[in-house]
């Protein structure tokens, strides 16, 4: 029985499309569909029908700049004119944002187009989320199905999606159209909220034109594939198609076009094994979905055709007769799995067992990418604070979140990953020489774990914050060459970990801390040179008294006490003195009257 083990037929999940007189209510799902650059509304006419597309002005949404794009004879991308892109000068990360996103799943979709007039196609990095979900590669703009990027992920309630475009330095990202479009609550068994699904091929066997379907609630695109075995100009396998109605094939929770299942490829004697081929990225797990209905009118019964499905060599489900799942023709079946791929190519072959030809009608396949943490909101906050009170220049971008992707870091902004609270937090910030301008917000110290901070050689203005003491990782603190003025904070004093302080050159002023200057020596490097006033450690000026006005009102009072206590005291000296000399004058009087008694007295004891 060919290369098959015994025991896979358990390991089999089947996907039965079952045949239920289910209607399909089509609940109002949340649909957004922005035409990047129009600064109006506007309706574009949907593949197959007459019925349009609303396609919403772009406005808030975004930073760079609105350009023509490219026009194509592509029945996929959607004919809008304009696009925006993002030079370097608009920084490196750039995003689209959509907020209060109702709870559910989602389908959401980019699509790239050239800047008209410019030769060559820009590659950047799309991420969504955070998560870095794709890196164009050269030769899209002439791809159909390449021009755009495609991921199912789960929104929790009143979140936001956003999609990052990161420059790589190789021509300015450029996007034609941003489309957040709701698909059903179980679509697609996303039931990882942790997964983002990339949509790594969708393929529709055995025609030439591409699917659109009203039903088809994501109006996905599936690139239509006439043969898989061709030889120069010699097919080794054929195309089916039926016109007969596949009932029931377009149902909840995924929606299948009907005309899915009305071609398909059929191998021939010639060539009997079936088999497609695509690229991927390696060591990532991909969910394959392969999608058959029996539309050969010759196949009539069960064992009348089997075979075997392999990716990459390894058995994936053993025995298929499509006539036994579904017990009759014209019907609509999906097998799915998901398989971890190590290389780069996935590869899927139909083996016939019997019957020696093997049928199918489609393929869709996703790449499963771990969503990445974020970053720690408050430290976001933060840093947004950050980069409104300073003015931060554009180039630096300081879009999206600050950590993730980990391959795009905001620029200046080191970062480490908290296992406990499975967040992001940001451990080093170097911001010297940015012409920065403005104040240092008093909630940096909302960066709790910051162990760098370097401001250095900017303009920035103003006190230093005492909040700044509150960062007890505070190693290294350079805010040289600044304009800061007034008094270095006692609270400075309290970052034990303090290595490097580097406050020269600014417009500081009066003592420096006891606490930050009985440090000095233990080897640490503190420089508080080139400011206007610093003094009071070793190598500054010595600290001239300078009184507070309380102080002065304090000494004024208190010599004012010590005046009047000293005429008090002379005042009773001067009387105590008076009634001495009174006294004594009394006493002499006193003793010339009563010495003979007192001599007779005396001499009585004799
Ligand atoms: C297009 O519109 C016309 C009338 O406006 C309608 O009769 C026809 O069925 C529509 N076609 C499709 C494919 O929806
Ligand atoms: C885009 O094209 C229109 C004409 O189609 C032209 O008027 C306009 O200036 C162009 N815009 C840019 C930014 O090149
Ligand atoms: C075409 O097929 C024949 C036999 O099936 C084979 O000998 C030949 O090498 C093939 N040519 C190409 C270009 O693959
Ligand atoms: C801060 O940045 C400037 C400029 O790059 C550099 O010279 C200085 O050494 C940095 N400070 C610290 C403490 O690393
Ligand atoms: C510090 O500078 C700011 C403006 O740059 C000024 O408003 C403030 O009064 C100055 N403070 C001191 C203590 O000189
Ligand atoms: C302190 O900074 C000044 C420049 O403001 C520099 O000339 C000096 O060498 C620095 N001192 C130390 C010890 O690094």
């Amino acid at each position: 029985m060919g290369v098959c083990s015994g025991g896979n037929a358990t390991l089999l999940l089947l996907l039965v499309i079952f045949w239920s007189p289910m209607i399909v209510v089509s609940t109002k799902a949340f649909k957004l569909r922005i035409s990047c650059g129009a600064r109006r509304d506007t309706r574009t006419h949907t593949l197959s029908s007459n019925s349009t597309k609303l396609w919403r002005s772009d406005t808030g949404y975004s930073g760079g700049i609105i350009g023509n794009a490219t026009r194509t004879k592509s029945s996929v991308i959607p004919p809008l004119r304009t696009l925006r892109y993002f030079p370097l000068s608009t920084g490196s990360e750039n995003c689209y944002k959509i907020n209060y996103i109702p709870h559910g799943r989602y389908q959401v979709r980019f699509f790239f187009a050239t800047l008209a007039g410019w030769k060559g196609e820009p590659l950047f990095d799309i991420s969504i989320q955070g998560t870095e979900i794709y890196s164009m590669r050269s030769g899209w703009s002439n791809d159909d199905d390449r021009s755009f990027v495609e991921a199912l992920l789960f929104v929790k309630s009143r979140q936001s999606i956003y999609g990052c475009f990161h420059s790589t330095g190789r021509g300015d990202p450029s996007v034609l159209s941003v489309e957040i479009l709701q698909i059903d609550d179980k679509a697609y068994d996303l039931d990882d909220e942790g997964m983002v699904l990339r949509r790594v091929k969708r393929i529709s066997f055995g025609t030439e034109k591409p699917i659109s379907s009203e039903k088809d609630r994501g109006e996905r695109f599936w690139v239509p594939i006439k043969t898989l075995n061709q030889n120069l100009s010699y097919h080794y396998d054929r195309c089916l198609f039926t016109d007969i109605s596949i009932p029931h094939s377009g149902i909840s929770p995924n929606f299948y076009p009907e005309q899915l299942y009305q071609t398909a490829i059929v191998s021939t004697s010639a060539h009997p094994e079936l088999s497609y081929e695509m690229e991927v990225e390696p060591k990532y797990s991909y969910s394959i979905w392969l999608h058959f209905a029996e539309i050969d009118p010759e196949i009539t019964e069960i064992r009348a055709r089997v075979f075997d499905v392999l990716v990459n060599d390894h058995t994936f489900f053993t025995n298929v007769d499509i006539f036994r799942m579904t017990g009759r023709t014209r019907s609509a079946v999906v097998l799915k799995k998901t398989y971890l791929v190590q290389g780069t190519t996935l590869r899927i072959t139909l083996r016939p067992k019997i019957g020696s030809l093997a049928i199918i009608n489609g393929i869709e396949v996703f790449q499963l990418i771990p969503m990445e943490f974020k970053t720690s909101g408050e430290e976001v906050r933060s840093l947004q604070n950050l980069k409104s009170k300073l003015g931060l220049p554009l180039r630096l971008g300081w879009n999206g979140d600050p950590c993730v992707p980990q391959q795009h870091p905001w620029s200046g902004v080191d970062c480490e990953y908290d296992a406990n609270r499975r967040h992001w937090v940001i451990a080093g910030l170097g911001l010297n020489d940015q012409g920065l301008k403005g104040f240092l917000p008093d909630d940096v110290f909302n960066l709790r774990h910051l162990q760098k901070l370097n401001l250095s050689g900017n303009m920035i203005q103003g006190a230093i914050p005492g909040s700044l003491g509150k960062i007890g990782e505070l190693r290294i603190l350079d805010l040289a060459f600044n304009t800061l003025n007034g008094s270095i904070p006692e609270n400075l004093g309290r970052l034990t970990r303090l290595k490097i302080l580097n406050l020269n050159g600014n417009s500081l002023s009066g003592p420096v801390p006891t606490s930050l200057g009985a440090r000095l020596v233990h080897r640490t490097s503190f420089n508080f040179t080139d400011n206007d006033g610093l003094c009071g450690i070793p190598g500054l000026q010595s600290c001239r008294r300078q009184l507070s006005i309380g102080a002065k009102v304090g000494i004024g009072l208190a010599v004012l006490l010590v005046l009047l206590l000293m005429l008090l005291c002379i005042t009773c000296w001067v009387k105590r003195r008076r009634n001495i000399a009174r006294t004594k004058k009394t006493v002499s009087a006193h003793a010339a009257r009563e010495a003979p008694y007192a001599k007779a007295r005396t001499r009585s004891f004799h």
